[in-house]
């Protein structure tokens, strides 16, 4: 089971910068309504803790079509259609496109270098296409889908659509119905269930089987820390001490800024996906904190002396990775040399390992939070609880706040005024405010 430990973010460590046991206790009220909200019947959007229970089967058996049948596996989608997916992939297979086939690319961002060469590598009629929507029209996906579309049935004809998979709401949108129109193979996203509380969905779960990664196992992860994670007392719930610790600091002690670095390469990418869930489910109202993703070793090299010595407006959130599940010994060579001989015996999993608990001790020393998850390792069953804890912890913090941790109005907006300048219908007014923003744009300009 994944461990936090938060003791650096306490006075016990940091003396007076630090959360004394008494002010989460008198979080205590506040802590219970949360606690309501997040198990009670308000909130449609608590269908994501019910994933963790679904059946898997027809994505196992579409997963096994792609594999046997496809050279390549490309998904389209953007934010919560595509961090999720990413994450898996570099968590459980790394250098997967070097090592194993289907290769496996997803493309989010509406780059048109990247989707060149996404073209140029690959055979089309070869490609299995998971197509990622919840809603179905937002323009990065759709403009994407559209191209592949295209050039499915300019070199397939009709055939083309049965390389198609489309992941989207069970009813409503575009996409849904272009997929009953033309008889897509489909997945829904359950309708409570919206884009960055979605990984453990189909959203996830297809490319996590195309991999080679059986879902059960992601999902057994997060229905096993589930229990933990709704314990209506504090003291024993990790997702809430790590909620009410970050929220405190920062209504607080105004630290606003929570780092997290994850010591292993695999989880790079996890850490973006944890950014977006952060950023969209509580930054609103003026609420929220902001959250980056962050690399240890590479970060010490880049970012540390700014948290250690910078504004004292920072939380660091480690991600320790007990065992690599692989190593590499350091030769003992060059023994005259005091100043790396001492490297020669150990391991990278024991500096990499060395460095976050240095890292750590080096923080708390200079009374800056911090505090770790533990993860015994990584693999589907461990980082379904991290999906997980770090969903129940996001919807609580929410509740917390009081916002709703599951809409995102900032991003319709900026979704509109790119419908506007694309020439939506129904967004004319919007074209004209960008018009009106160009003028007033062009004021200032060397
Ligand atoms: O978390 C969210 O809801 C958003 O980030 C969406 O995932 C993102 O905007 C893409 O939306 P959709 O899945 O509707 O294409």
């Amino acid at each position: 089971m994944i461990e936090l430990n938060f003791s650096n973010m306490m006075t016990e460590v940091l003396e007076e910068k630090g959360i004394s046991e008494r002010q989460i206790e008198a979080m205590r009220d506040r802590i219970s309504r949360a606690h309501c909200e997040l198990t009670g019947k308000n909130w449609p959007e608590l269908a994501f803790q019910d994933l963790i229970s679904q059946d898997t089967s027809a994505v196992a058996e579409i997963a096994e079509w792609i594999r046997e049948n496809s050279d390549d596996f490309l998904v389209l989608g953007i934010g919560g259609s595509a961090l999720g997916p990413r994450a898996i992939l570099e968590a459980l297979s790394p250098f997967h496109n070097l090592r194993k086939r289907p290769r496996v690319f997803i493309y989010d961002n509406a780059d048109p270098v990247t989707m060149n060469s996404i073209l140029s590598v690959t055979d089309i009629e070869k490609v299995a296409v998971n197509v990622i929507t919840k809603s179905g029209s937002t323009a990065e996906t759709m403009a994407s889908f559209m191209i592949i579309w295209d050039a499915l049935s300019k070199s397939m004809g009709e055939n083309g659509k049965d390389r198609i998979v489309a992941t989207t709401d069970p009813q409503k949108g575009n996409l849904r119905k272009i997929a009953g129109d033309r008889g897509l193979k489909t997945f829904s996203i359950p309708p409570g269930v919206g884009g960055r509380y979605s990984v453990l969905s189909p959203v996830g779960l297809l490319l996590a089987e195309v991999i080679g990664v059986k879902s059960k196992d992601l999902l057994r992860g997060a229905a096993d820390i589930h229990p933990k994670c709704s314990d209506p007392e504090v003291w024993k719930n990790p997702a809430y001490l790590f909620g009410t610790l970050l929220y405190l600091m920062d209504r607080e002690e105004k630290r606003n800024i929570n780092v997290m670095i994850p010591y292993s390469d695999s989880l790079k990418f996890f850490a973006e996906w944890f950014c977006q869930l952060w950023s969209e489910s509580l930054g609103k109202l003026g609420a929220g904190t902001t959250p980056y993703p962050s690399l240890g070793t590479v970060d010490q090299h880049s970012q540390l002396q700014l948290w250690m010595e910078g504004p004292e407006d920072k939380s660091v959130m480690f991600l320790r990775v007990e065992d690599h599940g692989a190593d590499v010994k350091v030769p003992e060579i060059f023994k005259d040399m005091d100043g790396i001989a001492y490297l020669g015996g150990h391991s990278l999993a024991e500096l990499i390992n060395s460095e976050q608990e240095a890292t750590e001790l080096a923080l708390s020393r200079n009374k800056r939070p911090n505090m770790t998850v533990h993860i015994p390792c990584v693999d589907p069953y461990h980082l379904g609880q991290l999906f997980h804890f770090l969903e129940m912890a996001t919807a609580f913090t929410g509740f917390l706040y009081g916002v709703n941790p599951f809409n995102q109005p900032g991003v319709e907006e900026s979704k509109s005024f790119t419908y506007g300048m694309m020439g939506r219908k129904g967004f004319e007014e919007r074209r004209e405010e960008v018009e009106r923003a160009r003028a007033r744009k062009a004021c200032y300009r060397l």
